[in-house]
């Protein structure tokens, strides 16, 4: 099992539709592939076609004592789903208390999965610093890093940054960060700077493309399912490809030792 965590310290950047494309793309490429979605808002689901009036999701299940298993869905793809589910603000606040009491809570729960070693876990996370991204970063093996070719996105990395080096990267399974450019819109002039800054800042760590800006992205979502699935042949789709293949190659290079995380 590798698990990536997709994050950000700016909201709105395109965690969630990254987190399922590249879900998408890496199924396709014959990957079981399993997203998870850390994020009370509850919205990953949205792109696999979970019904709307559904309630179930990991939040629920832990509070009850359910088993994971129980609340996976089979979404387009052949992506596993694992929503956050919908709580009331009680128990958003009892889930957010035990995880926040547990920071392994996530890793251990993956482990209790027994997936196999090749089986990919993306898991989407809310924007800065939060319980959600704390636990996500104890069990990741690769963060993927979203930003926007604007100087916000740009101020902001150095947050993420100090989380990643606080509860990722002192680990032995922890094989990286990669970062990925999100929206851009190559006539802008201030976006092809600020792309320019971020290459030589981030060097290896950027995927070498960019994923465009499409209006096909919030079609897709619109029609509840991943991009790669409702216009294959957009620029985004082809994009979201060539990032799968970047990152596959980032995280099929890190060894997991026996008794760690896979
Ligand atoms: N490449 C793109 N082209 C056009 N629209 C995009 C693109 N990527 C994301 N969007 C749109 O930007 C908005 C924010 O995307 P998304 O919800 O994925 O961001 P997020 O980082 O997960 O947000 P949050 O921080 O709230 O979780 C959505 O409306 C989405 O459809
Ligand atoms: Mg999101």
């Amino acid at each position: 099992m590798k698990v990536i965590a997709v994050v950000s310290a700016k909201g709105g950047v395109g965690k969630t539709t990254l987190a399922a494309n590249l879900a998408s793309v890496l199924a396709s490429s014959g990957r079981r592939v399993i997203v998870l979605d850390l994020d009370p808002q509850n919205a990953l689901r949205l792109h696999f076609g979970v019904p709307l009036d559904s309630i179930d999701g990991l939040s629920r299940a832990t509070l009850s004592g359910d088993a994971w298993r129980t609340v996976m869905f089979d979404g387009v793809d052949g992506v596993t789903v694992l929503p956050y589910g919908a709580v009331i603000e009680d128990d958003r606040r009892r889930f957010e208390a035990h995880i926040d009491h547990d920071p392994l809570w996530l890793l251990h729960s993956l482990n209790a999965l027994r997936l196999d070693a090749s089986d990919i876990v993306i898991i989407d996370t809310p924007p800065g610093s939060s319980v959600y991204t704390r636990n996500a970063l104890c069990a990741a093996n690769f963060t993927l890093n979203v930003v926007l070719a604007d100087a916000a996105s740009y101020a902001a990395i150095p947050q993420m940054e100090r989380m990643i080096e606080t509860y990722a990267a002192p680990r032995p399974d922890f094989g990286g960060e990669g970062y990925v450019v999100n929206q851009v819109d190559q006539s802008r002039q201030l976006a092809k700077d600020v792309l320019k800054v971020l290459r030589s800042m981030l060097g290896e760590k950027l995927f070498p493309g960019v994923i465009h800006q499409d209006e096909g992205v919030s079609e897709s979502l619109a029609c509840d399912t991943t991009l790669i699935h409702y216009d294959p042949l957009s620029q985004a789709a082809a994009d979201f490809r060539a990032c799968g293949q970047w990152l596959l190659s980032r995280i099929d290079a890190i060894a997991v030792s026996p008794g760690s995380v896979a």
